[in-house]
This record gives C-alpha cells, sequence and structure tokens, in this order.
C-alpha cells in the first residue's frame, strides 16, 4: 500500500487495477499503458485540495448500477470487489457534470455524472495518471468525444460503445474498451444505467 493514502483509496485502486490486469489476455494492446499506471501508482501522489463531496442527480442510479456489476455472471470476481471498493470510497466522490453538458441533446445533462479519483481534481492530486468515473441514466447517450491520451474504459454495469464511428456495440461487466490516442468513442446506457471507470495515462 502506498504510504499515506487511504486504505479505501488503495483498495479502489487495487480493484481496478485487478479487473483490468485479469482481462490482459484479451486485451494485450492495452496492458502497456495499464503496467505504466499501476506502476506509477506504486507512489501516492499530492494531497487533494479536499473537494467537498458532492452528488448529481444521476446519482440516483447508483445504487442500481453497482447492484449489477456486484451480481455480473459468473463466480464472484474482480468487478464484485471492485464494486464493494467503489460503494466503501463513494461517499468521498465530488460527483460532477461534464463541461458544458448544458448544452448537449437528449437529456444528457441531468442524466449523467462523472468523479475524478486520482489526478486533477480527484481524491489524490497527480499528473501523471487520472482514474475517473462515469454514470449514465438508462436509454441516455453520452457524447462522441476524443482526446490526445490513451484510454481504458472498465465497464462495470453494461451497456454500448462505440469507437471510431462504428456502429454500438453491447460491452458486458468487466469487458474493456481500449482507445489510442484521439479514437473517437461515446458509450450508451440501454434499459439499465451504464457504469465504467476510466484510466489515461498522461504523459508521454
Ligand atoms: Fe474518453
Amino acid at each position: 500500500m502506498a504510504a499515506g493514502r487511504t486504505a479505501e483509496l488503495q483498495r479502489f485502486i487495487d480493484g481496478t487495477e485487478a479487473a483490468i490486469m485479469a482481462r490482459a489476455p484479451d486485451y494485450p494492446d492495452a496492458m502497456a499503458m495499464a503496467a505504466r499506471i499501476f506502476s506509477a501508482l506504486k507512489t501516492k501522489g499530492g494531497d487533494a485540495p479536499g473537494n467537498p463531496p458532492a452528488r448529481q442527480e444521476a446519482c440516483r442510479h447508483l445504487e442500481q448500477a453497482l447492484g449489477k456489476a456486484h451480481d455480473s455472471p459468473g463466480p464472484p470476481g474482480p468487478i464484485a470487489e471492485l464494486a464493494d471498493a467503489f460503494a466503501a470510497l463513494e461517499p468521498e466522490f465530488t460527483w460532477h457534470r461534464r463541461l458544458q453538458s448544458a448544452q448537449e441533446p437528449g437529456g444528457f445533462h441531468d442524466n449523467h455524472a462523472n468523479a475524478i479519483i486520482v489526478g486533477k481534481g480527484g481524491l489524490e492530486d497527480r499528473g501523471d495518471a487520472l482514474i475517473g468515473v462515469s454514470l449514465v441514466a438508462p436509454d441516455i447517450q453520452y457524447p462522441r468525444h476524443r482526446h490526445p491520451p490513451e484510454e481504458i474504459y472498465l465497464v462495470l454495469s453494461p451497456g454500448q460503445w462505440m469507437q471510431n464511428d462504428n456502429p454500438m456495440a453491447a460491452k458486458q461487466s468487466g469487458d474493456l474498451v481500449h482507445n489510442p490516442p484521439n479514437t473517437w468513442h461515446a458509450m450508451r446506457a440501454s434499459e439499465e444505467p451504464l457504469l465504467a471507470v476510466w484510466c489515461l495515462w498522461l504523459e508521454n
């Protein structure tokens, strides 16, 4: 455990690492970045400014999404453990809306929420890696976007995912979505809320 980090945050980081590494054989192209992120996270970053915990309207769907993740098919595994770690840490999250979300169509503004776990604005301040979570209400689409940093999404509760403007494809709990730099991507919740962890490596 990284010195100075709370047990709850360490459990969340360990759970995210375990869930991503459990799928290494299926996503070999994502593993170099994952290794860089979790190697860096062996050392604690800076103290965060202590943003007050906050929730958004969409958080009314959180319990259902975590339940879906926890009870995903198959024997208990890393996603169930990560769902428990998520629930234990979540009271500290400063849930916020995506920048300029009010301009997005389709009810997106009031039907999504993001939180940063490690990185600028998160529970641990650091500039090398960014880990956050997104919650999307049923039948709502998270806008198409892209960014220079490479990214891995870890799917906690199932939904639809788009890459490179290909058709949306269903992803299940535990699946990864690996976005090389500047890949256009989006996601859409089905009839149940979508919950995912995302990890970006900011140094190249
Ligand atoms: Fe993204």
